[in-house]
């Protein structure tokens, strides 16, 4: 929350004090040329032009914009950004103009559009630079993300103004997601899948759509189990007898996360021919006797049930 200069600044001087007031000045100018600098970047359109004015540019007030602005203001109201106006004893009510900028320009031109900076005609980039001077400490990874890096800016799944949604998404999850992922939608409609169309879980339960230092947005986690074994604490361990896949390649070498046409979310039709890709000399061995438990015909995991490991038996027989 302290990317949001004006106000912090503002009541980091002492209140009331004619050289607080002077520095305040200074910081709400040298805020509009940062902004103005961030605006102008290469690829801007039109809102820079609208920067370039609000370097100049006072604020003015909440209320000022609520005069011309009546039915954004009152639903704003309900709005968690609301919330902005007890940050650090906001007296001045600049909380439009936290997102907007300054706004004293486009007031005296009577509403002009080109002399306000509205996020939805900005680029990607400038969107973000904004959102996240005060959410960078809750998002960190944004800037590195598949998303940013792609131009789904903060504004291609939040709506500030007209959501009805928790998080001011702009559509409840899964839908939101699959607006963008066609591939995704059809997995979860897949014969075994995790509940997430049903709303059991949710695709933010296993990913960061923010970024994360791992791959596919995957949450971070101690251990690349982690983000299954949360939920599957059955299978967590740690075990006297570890399957030792579970632990080195993880969940993923035998199942697949979202869907599948196999129960169990495996990611092969045939459990035998699953294990045998790792273990056909020992299945066809001596140990099964002539090849048994190496046909199709018995799954392994009638008699090989703890398969994900076990405190009494070292072939997971119980
Ligand atoms: C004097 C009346 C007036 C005041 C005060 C005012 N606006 Fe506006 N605003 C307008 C008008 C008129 C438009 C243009 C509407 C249109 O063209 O569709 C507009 C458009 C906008 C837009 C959209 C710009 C775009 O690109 O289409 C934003 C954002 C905006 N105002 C924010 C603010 C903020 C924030 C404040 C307070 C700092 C504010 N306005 C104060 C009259 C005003
Ligand atoms: C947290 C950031 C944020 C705050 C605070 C904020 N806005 Fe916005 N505003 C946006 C974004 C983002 C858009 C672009 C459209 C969208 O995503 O809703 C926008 C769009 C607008 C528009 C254009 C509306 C349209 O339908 O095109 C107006 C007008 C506006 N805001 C006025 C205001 C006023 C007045 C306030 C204060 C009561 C305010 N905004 C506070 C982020 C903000
Ligand atoms: C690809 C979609 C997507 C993008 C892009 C995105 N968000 Fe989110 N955001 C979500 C979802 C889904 C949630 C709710 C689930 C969660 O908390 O992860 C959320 C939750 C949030 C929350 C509330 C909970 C929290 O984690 O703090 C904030 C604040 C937030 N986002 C800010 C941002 C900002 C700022 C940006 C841009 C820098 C951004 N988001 C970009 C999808 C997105
Ligand atoms: C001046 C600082 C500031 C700016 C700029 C800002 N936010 Fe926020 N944001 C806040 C505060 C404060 C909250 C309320 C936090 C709370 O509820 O504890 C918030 C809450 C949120 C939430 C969570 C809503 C919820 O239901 O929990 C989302 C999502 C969000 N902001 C997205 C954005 C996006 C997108 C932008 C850019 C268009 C943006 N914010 C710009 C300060 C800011
Ligand atoms: C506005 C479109 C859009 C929305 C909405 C969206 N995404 Fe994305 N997502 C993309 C794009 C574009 C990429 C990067 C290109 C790619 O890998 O497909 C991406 C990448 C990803 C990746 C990383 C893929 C990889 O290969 O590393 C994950 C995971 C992801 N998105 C999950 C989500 C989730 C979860 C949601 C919903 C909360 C969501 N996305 C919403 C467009 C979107
Ligand atoms: C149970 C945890 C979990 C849930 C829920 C989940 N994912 Fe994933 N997702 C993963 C894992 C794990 C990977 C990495 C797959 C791999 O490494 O083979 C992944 C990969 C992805 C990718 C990269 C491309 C791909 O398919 O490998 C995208 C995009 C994605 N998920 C989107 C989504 C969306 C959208 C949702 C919700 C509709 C969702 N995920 C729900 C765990 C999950
Ligand atoms: C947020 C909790 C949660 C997370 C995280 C999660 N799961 Fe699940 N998983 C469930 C629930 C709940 C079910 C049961 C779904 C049902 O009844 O349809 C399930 C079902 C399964 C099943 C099928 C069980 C059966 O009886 O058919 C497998 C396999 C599975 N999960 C593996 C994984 C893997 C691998 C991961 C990590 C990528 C993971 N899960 C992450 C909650 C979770
Ligand atoms: C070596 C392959 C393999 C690995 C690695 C593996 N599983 Fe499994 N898992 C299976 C098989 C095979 C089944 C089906 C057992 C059956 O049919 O009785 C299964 C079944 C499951 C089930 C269904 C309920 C149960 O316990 O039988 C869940 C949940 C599950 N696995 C989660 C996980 C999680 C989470 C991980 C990572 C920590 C993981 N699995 C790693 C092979 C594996
Ligand atoms: C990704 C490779 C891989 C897959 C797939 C796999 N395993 Fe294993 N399994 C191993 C490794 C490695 C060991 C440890 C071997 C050792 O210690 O010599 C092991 C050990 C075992 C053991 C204990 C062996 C002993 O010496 O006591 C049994 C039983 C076993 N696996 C059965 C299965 C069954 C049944 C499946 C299919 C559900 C399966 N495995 C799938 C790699 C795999
Ligand atoms: C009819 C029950 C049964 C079936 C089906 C079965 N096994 Fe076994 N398996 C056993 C028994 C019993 C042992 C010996 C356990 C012991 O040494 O205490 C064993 C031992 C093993 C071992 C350890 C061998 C060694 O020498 O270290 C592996 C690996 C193994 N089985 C893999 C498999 C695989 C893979 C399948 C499926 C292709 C399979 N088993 C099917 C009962 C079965």
């Amino acid at each position: 929350m302290h990317g949001n200069r004006p106000v912090t600044r503002r009541f980091g001087a002492a209140p009331g004090k004619l050289r607080g007031l002077r520095v305040l000045s200074t910081i709400l100018l040298g805020a509009g040329v940062v902004c103005a600098t961030a605006l102008a970047a290469p690829g801007a359109n039109s809102s820079a032009g609208a920067a370039r004015d609000a370097a100049h540019a006072q604020y003015v007030g909440a209320e000022t914009c609520a005069s011309c602005h009546e039915e954004v203001a009152n639903a704003f109201a309900t709005n968690p950004h609301a919330k902005m106006a007890l940050l650090h004893g906001n007296a001045k009510g600049i909380t439009c103009e936290n997102c907007h900028g300054a706004g004293s320009a486009h007031v005296a031109a009577g509403g002009d559009p080109t002399k306000i900076f509205n996020p939805a005609k900005a680029t990607a980039g400038e969107v973000d630079a904004k959102c996240l001077s005060c959410h960078a400490g809750a998002h960190p990874d944004f800037l590195r993300s598949p998303h940013a890096k792609a131009n789904v800016s903060c504004i291609g799944c939040h709506d500030i103004h007209g959501s009805k949604q928790e998080a001011l998404l702009k559509a409840p999850q899964p839908q939101l997601c699959f607006q963008c992922h066609n591939d995704q939608r059809a997995q979860f409609n897949m014969p075994f899948h995790h509940r997430v169309n049903e709303g059991l879980i949710q695709c933010s339960d296993c990913h960061d759509p923010h970024g994360t230092f791992g791959n596919n947005n995957l949450r971070s986690t101690a251990d690349q189990n982690a983000i299954c074994t949360k939920c599957h604490t059955d299978v967590r361990g740690p075990f006297v007898y570890e399957h030792a896949p579970v632990k080195a390649e993880g969940c993923m070498s035998c199942h697949t996360p979202h869907g599948s046409q196999n129960a169990r979310l495996l990611n092969m039709p045939n459990i035998a021919v699953l294990c045998n890709q790792c273990h056909s000399r020992v299945a066809a061995g001596t140990v099964h006797g002539q090849g048994a438990g190496s046909d199709s015909s018995e799954p392994c995991t009638t008699c090989h049930t703890y398969i994900h490991g076990s405190n009494i038996n070292a072939a997971f027989l119980r």
